[in-house]
């Protein structure tokens, strides 16, 4: 197949860019030295090549992410690094043979895991990032009560999400440095061999965690690629031009097809102006006709990926595969 023959929009993985992005980060985080968040490709397929490189390891975001990863063999260790209310899906993972570890951050998500016997949990510690989390200092008794309760602590997780894209790199590590001691003096109080942490903005100056959970690195997004990392743009949306006038363009991929939270998407030699439903409207700074096909950078790799059903991987002009987007939902 052709890529012209693509119905737009389309996912379109460039498979070399991927490649190179996925063995440049098993060669720079070899193993289980990293664990592959899915959460940004949500596709097993990309997963199963992963795991081939040496991350046999995966964190999730969701249950159905969970489920998908185990119904594709790659159950081998799974944490749900989210806190769940309702877990009685992962104890039918547990039961099935995959080994899951959930994240917990409070008593009561710590019933959750034992009415669903889940065995096997860590305490996600908030290290500056306004989400879930423990306070530091309530995780060795968080840690306690579910050792009291019959579950196995792992250890922690501490997300720094607040600042994997700071664009000024040293002020990334001087507030990552922050982070960190929060979750080893957390670590300290907790005990058990896992440090959870990481993303694709602090890969390679987490020194302290002892597992990454980068994500977007494989497919990537324009709001990493500021911050020079070694990773290519490997995902872009394919789109088609509907409608020409004197002063702009419009192209069939709208906010039903892109996650728009960090900004809008970019597209070569134009200014992107707005984008609605189903509309980019864009100016052109050369001549573009109905029919034209057009690239779109995402800004955000997560939410786009999760509003199509394929990502169509190739080669130049030839596709070589559909990888079927197939852990979405919830
Ligand atoms: C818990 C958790 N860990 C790690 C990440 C890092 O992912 P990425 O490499 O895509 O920034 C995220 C992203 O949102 C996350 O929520």
């Amino acid at each position: 197949m052709n890529i012209g023959q693509l119905t737009t929009p389309a996912l379109v993985v460039q498979h070399a860019l991927l490649e190179a992005n996925l063995t440049t980060m098993a060669a720079a985080l070899p193993g289980t030295r990293m664990r592959p968040h899915v959460k940004a490709h949500k596709c097993s397929a990309l997963a199963a090549r992963q795991a081939q490189l040496g991350h046999t390891g995966f964190t999730c975001a969701t249950i159905a992410e969970m489920e998908g990863l185990s119904r594709s063999g790659l159950g081998d260790d799974l944490l749900l690094a989210n806190e769940v209310v309702d877990a009685h899906r992962l104890g039918a993972l547990v039961r099935d043979g995959a080994r899951v570890t959930m994240a917990v951050d409070s008593e009561q998500i710590i019933e959750a895991a034992v009415a669903a016997h889940v065995p096997e949990v860590l305490i996600d510690v908030n290290v500056g990032l306004p989400r879930c989390g423990c306070r530091p200092e309530d995780a060795g008794r968080l840690a306690d009560r579910a050792r009291r309760q019959g579950l196995t602590v792992r250890g922690v997780m501490g997300y720094e999400g607040h600042i994997v894209g700071l664009e000024d790199r040293s002020r990334r590590m001087e507030l990552l440095e922050v982070s960190m001691g929060l979750l080893q003096k957390a670590h300290e109080d907790v005990g058990g061999d896992i440090m959870s942490a990481g993303s694709t903005g602090t890969y390679d100056i987490n020194r302290w965690a002892t597992e990454i959970q980068a994500g977007s690195y494989a497919l990537m997004d324009t709001a990493y690629g500021k911050l020079g990392l070694p990773f290519a743009q490997a995902l872009t949306v394919l789109a088609t031009v509907i409608s020409v006038s004197s002063e702009w363009a419009v192209a069939d991929c709208g906010l039903k097809s892109l996650g728009m939270d960090h900004g809008n998407p970019t597209v070569a030699e134009a200014t992107v102006l707005f984008c609605s439903d189903e509309h980019l409207i864009f100016s052109p700074q050369r001549p573009v006709q109905v029919g034209d096909r057009i690239s779109v950078i995402p800004a955000h790799v997560d939410p786009t990926v999760a509003y199509h059903e394929f990502l169509h991987v190739t080669d130049g002009e030839e596709v070589l595969d559909h990888w079927a987007v197939d852990m979405r939902g919830w």
